[in-house]
């Protein structure tokens, strides 16, 4: 336990074992006006600074619509300090500011990206940057191809000649809206750039508690023997939230529950808890094994669905609107904002185990978890006499948020002279062992992106697969009108077709 706290650092998570350090580079954010940049991205890349993890010769510059060439970097510097945990009078502050830019461009005007051009390479002579560049795209969607095409017109997406030299892409969720969008965006994006060029981000994937899925599976010897339809009964993914739209009413209102989250967050979960092991940690291989898993899910058919929609109701004791009062959304939309499915994933290694996946905003509670929920004892020999409570099964819960953590849940006798049972939980909590830490999941997947490490984006082929398995219910939606939205309340644990959906093979959800 303790040689990892000395070998992590708390501000980034990332251990400094064997640390590489990035090429000198320029991150250039697309969108920076938008709340990503000032929230997570450049709290992240200060995290890194601070842990020495980003290279001497580096520069920040944001780009968006709006002039806010005297506002951009004291704006940055109050998300640093407010969402990234960091003290006001701390000494790296100052100069890591002075590194970071704001350039003023309409997404379709061509001068401006010729001018952009020639910007960025004025700043590789102040900055010592050598043309290397990470653009990140945090924009919505409709943007991205035009934005990638505009950069290569104008030679941006061109690396210099040599070793070391680079120029990449990351491009912000959701990855397309079906699997044709999907496939027409790829083949986009892929006319520009090159398939290791293009890095599409799962900020999922950037959280130790999804990281440590494959830990736990593949880093222990005593799970992987009974991570099977032999001795799993079902799996349940959770993740849900107690906060609405968020004032993102226009961009929820195209996108709904399912493709907001279970399309790619709960899927990314799916895959870690479902595959094999790859045969090393490169991209490629661990890429390879999620998409065998995606592909091997059955058809999700309309009656393993449920969607539904929030009304009016209380969360955390303050009332709240519906969905459909909410700020620019129709009154009578018919966006989901709950998702709730069962899968199953035909192989030998899991055929028959239900997988039951749930996403929803504003429920009762912020919690997104995986339980895997092992066969019950075959004995029956402690459900009698004085103890009322039954055996109940094994349980593995991997909490990937809030309070990180792994728990065991298991039966115990009680003390005393008669042999009562009483259910209990071992547990792991990530801030008891390694402390608090102020990271956001964006450091990791920044530095790997400037490392040139794809392992934990996602791949063409693996966008494709899960908007293949989505594509048909959401046309099936689509098509029928009748939701009797809304049907959930508020701070509820969401509709009643989501409990009926397990109740039907006789189980339940386990609360959150
Ligand atoms: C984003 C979705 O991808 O993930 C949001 O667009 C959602 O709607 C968010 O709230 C959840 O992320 P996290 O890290 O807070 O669980």
């Amino acid at each position: 336990m303790n040689s990892l706290a000395v070998t992590s650092d708390p501000r980034s998570g990332i251990s400094k074992k064997n640390v590489r350090i990035p090429e000198p580079c320029i991150v250039v954010i697309f969108g920076a006006s938008g709340d990503l940049t000032k929230r997570k991205l450049l709290p992240a890349l200060y995290h890194l600074d601070q842990s020495g993890l980003l290279p001497d010769d580096f520069a920040v510059v944001g780009v968006a619509r709006r002039d806010l060439s005297t506002t951009f970097a004291l704006d940055m510097q109050d998300g640093i300090i407010r969402d990234g945990g960091v003290e006001e009078d701390d000494p790296k502050l100052t100069p890591f500011m002075d590194r970071v830019h704001y350039f003023s461009a309409d997404f379709d005007d061509d001068a401006r990206f010729e001018r952009l051009k020639s910007y960025l390479a004025a700043m590789d002579e102040k900055f010592g940057t050598k043309g290397n560049r990470l653009f990140y795209l945090a924009v919505a969607p409709e943007f991205f191809a035009d934005i990638i095409a505009r950069l290569g017109m104008h030679g941006m997406t061109t690396p210099k000649k040599g070793p070391g030299n680079w120029v990449r892409v990351i491009v912000e969720k959701p990855f397309g809206t079906d699997f044709e969008s999907a496939r027409k965006l790829n083949d986009d994006v892929n006319a520009v750039l090159s398939e290791d060029q293009i890095f599409r981000i799962d900020h999922y994937l950037g959280k130790d508690a999804v990281q440590n899925i494959l830990v736990f599976r593949f880093g222990n010897g005593i799970f992987e023997p009974i991570w099977n339809r032999n001795h799993i009964d079902h799996i349940e993914i959770t993740a849900a939230e107690s906060i609405g739209v968020e004032g993102r009413g226009p961009f929820y209102e195209k996108t709904g529950a399912v493709r907001d989250v279970l399309q790619n967050h709960v899927m990314e979960m799916l895959a870690l808890i479902a595959m094999e092991s790859p045969g090393s940690f490169e991209a490629e291989a661990v890429r390879a094994e999620k998409l065998k898993v995606w592909r091997s899910v059955r058809e999700i058919e309309v009656k393993d669905a449920v969607r539904g929609q929030y009304g009016p109701g209380s969360v955390n004791g303050k009332h709240v609107v519906g969905y459909r009062q909410e700020d620019r959304v129709d009154p009578d939309s018919q966006t989901e904002t709950y998702a709730a499915i069962r899968v199953e994933i035909g192989n030998w290694r899991w055929a028959g185990v239900p997988f039951y996946l749930r996403t929803g905003k504003r429920l009762g509670k912020r919690v997104t978890e995986v339980k895997i929920v092992f066969k019950q004892s075959p004995t029956h020999l402690f459900k009698t006499g004085s103890n009322d409570e039954e055996i109940q099964p094994n349980v593995i819960t991997m909490r990937i948020q809030p309070n990180e953590g792994i728990s065991l849940h298991f039966g115990t006798k009680v003390p005393g002279p008669t042999t009562n049972v009483s259910q209990v939980d071992m547990r792991f909590s990530y801030a008891d062992v390694f402390g608090q830490s102020s990271t956001n999941g964006y450091e990791r997947l920044l530095l790997d992106a400037m490392l040139g490490d794809a392992t934990l984006f996602a791949h063409r082929d693996g966008v494709e697969a899960t908007w293949a398995l989505f594509t048909p219910l959401l046309e099936a939606w689509a098509k029928d009108s009748n939701t009797g939205f809304p049907d959930y309340a508020a701070g509820s644990q969401g509709p009643i077709g989501a409990i009926k959906l397990v109740e039907n093979d006789g189980r339940a959800w386990r609360e959150f």
